[in-house]
């Protein structure tokens, strides 16, 4: 079964005698595969254990008279009024402890039970309705997990579910104080259940509770990912389960959740209202964005909804150049995808998301995005039928990991230091000269990588620093930088020999001092060239090494 294309449709949004027009034009355009469902949680269930899922029933026979056929997402980004009127408690809470409200949507808490037996109750009816439909062939749990909250949900079902996962961590409360350097401050625990979700304090917080909150929250969404998928595998197994991530999104461990995945999705906007300015060129973010989700799996992936014309919830983004959709969607197979879905069918005359323009506008009257996605999709067809299943061989891995990006964002030293942006600024000289990449997380297998680019390596453990050794021992090239080895696993600062630390040898220095270059710029001298230094500066003796650059006086 392989797909090229295909489209994200909301039939539930359109007259049903539209819906045969719908199916036979998106058969003319070459897509055979849609994604439905995910949103209408109150039209499948209008009152608890009444289910009705004869319109989507419908949908559903309707493209496969066109050959079409369709994944499903389950809808539990967007519990029904009558859920939360019931069950209030199901509504997240933020930092401050204020609830978020019904009216837009993620307006739940993942821990919940109340929510979950709520969610078990649908997706079991559900998964059991489709099972046995040779058209729904995967599903996709919920959408988006990690966006949409706008802060991680703080509220006592969470909190408690913290305490567990921290004991269980610790084992006992003296290990946890001592991990958390809670003599500081007076911030000592007698015990797991004094421990809140950190939410906001009069003044500061401790790091090494912030790190494990932050691990703690992407665990507690693989957790509600798994408990979905099990479900849903439970009563129908042959189907396929994807998620659409969101590229370089850090409130989940995609790594975690990837390994969920019979095959990762990744949603594409290009120029997305968030990312206003078209003149600036970022297709290397983008190309980190799909290396980034290929290297999940090590195989290739989906676009589950690629930008198909100008987006826009209250402002709007540009409207795509000509030609630029299609070569939006070309970069993505380029770096691994395998089938292209396009968001959405047709954009929406009601609600948030009026303005997130789909193939067909408002009228429903195909114009310039319709005619040239369809003149992509017939051009590309052919060379994309060719392509199922290529991978890439890259020989440069880049090392990315969500706890050195966690604890660097928890306190990023210099205000205008960023994890990602560090690490891409790797990537892009990598994508500059035309050399793949893939990105490897702390557990991956380093030995088939010429190079190894391991950026801001802060939190840094025995067997890390092990693979490090081994890695340069076998031969290979690592690229180490600032703030490498400084702190343990639970972020406290080692507190013994010279920086840095496990990795003093092999980068055969020490540092002695470090300066954070604040309002200025430094100056390095390379190979006959000046080059200016951002942000740092570690300033060593060597021991073993060699120098190729020096700092030369600041500017
Ligand atoms: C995506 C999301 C879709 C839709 C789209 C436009 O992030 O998965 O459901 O909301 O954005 O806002
Ligand atoms: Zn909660």
């Amino acid at each position: 079964m392989s797909y090229l294309f295909g489209v994200d449709y909301y039939p539930e949004h359109w007259p049903k005698e539209r819906w045969a027009t719908d199916a036979a034009m998106m058969r003319e355009m070459g897509i055979s595969i849609v994604r439905m469902a995910e949103f209408s949680w109150a039209k499948w269930e209008p009152r608890e254990g009444e289910f009705h899922f004869e319109d989507l029933d419908e949908a559903i026979e309707v493209l496969a008279r066109e050959g079409i056929d369709c994944i499903l997402g389950t809808p539990s980004a967007a519990p029904p009024a009558w859920i939360i009127r019931q069950d209030p408690e199901i509504e997240p809470m933020d930092a401050r402890g204020l609830r978020r409200h019904f009216g837009g949507r993620h307006h739940d808490c993942q821990s919940n039970p109340v929510y979950r037996a709520h969610i078990r109750r649908f997706v079991t009816a559900f998964a059991a309705h489709y099972a046995k439909n040779p058209h729904v062939v995967g599903f996709q749990v919920d959408n988006e997990l990690g966006n949409s909250h706008a802060d991680l949900c703080y509220c006592p079902s969470c909190t408690a579910r913290f305490q567990q996962w921290l004991k269980e961590k610790y084992g006992g409360i003296d290990a946890l104080n001592r991990c958390w350097g809670t003599a500081f401050w007076s911030q000592q625990y007698d015990d797991f259940s004094q421990i809140d979700a950190p939410r906001q304090t009069a003044s500061g917080y401790n790091p090494s509770q912030m790190l494990d909150w932050k691990c703690f929250c992407s665990d507690l969404v693989c957790d509600f990912h798994k408990w979905q998928a099990d479900i849903l595998r439970a009563a129908a197994p042959d189907k396929f389960i994807t998620h659409n991530l969101m590229g370089f999104t850090e409130k989940v461990s995609y790594y975690d959740l990837g390994k969920q995945l019979d095959f990762a999705s990744h949603d594409q906007y290009p120029g997305g209202h968030f990312r206003p300015r078209l003149d600036v060129p970022i297709a290397d973010t983008l190309a980190s964005e799909l290396d980034f989700i290929r290297s999940l799996k090590n195989k290739p992936f989906w676009i589950m909804e690629q930008q198909s014309g100008i987006t826009g919830w209250d402002t709007l983004g540009r409207t795509p150049r000509p030609g630029q959709i299609a070569l939006w969607a070309t970069q993505c197979i380029a770096h691994g995808a395998d089938t292209v879905c396009f968001f959405r069918w047709r954009s929406c005359t009601f609600g948030t998301e009026q303005y997130w323009h789909g193939i067909l506008p408002h009228n429903g009257e195909p114009g310039r995005y319709y005619r040239e996605i369809k003149d992509f999709m017939h051009q590309t067809a052919p060379v994309l039928a060719e392509l199922q299943g290529a991978m890439p061989k890259n020989e440069a891995g880049i090392l990315f990991s969500y706890r050195q990006e966690y604890a660097i964002d928890i306190q990023p030293h210099h205000p205008q230091l960023r994890y990602l942006d560090h690490m891409k600024t790797y990537y892009s000289s990598l994508y500059r000269r035309n050399i793949g990449a893939d990105f490897l997380p702390e557990d991956a297998d380093f030995s088939p990588y010429r190079v190894l680019i391991a950026p801001l390596q802060f939190l840094m453990t025995k067997a890390l620093s092990d693979k490090l050794h081994a890695y340069v021992e076998a031969g290979g090239t690592l690229v180490l930088d600032m703030r490498a080895g400084i702190k343990d696993e639970h972020d406290l600062a080692f507190d013994e020999g010279p920086l840095p630390g496990m990795l003093a040898d092999l980068v055969g220095a020490r540092l002695t001092e470090y300066d954070c270059l604040r309002e200025m710029d430094g100056l390095v001298h390379w190979d006959g060239k000046e080059y200016p230094c951002h942000l740092w500066s570690d300033i060593m003796d060597l021991t073993t090494g060699e120098a190729v650059a020096v700092y030369d006086k600041a500017v």
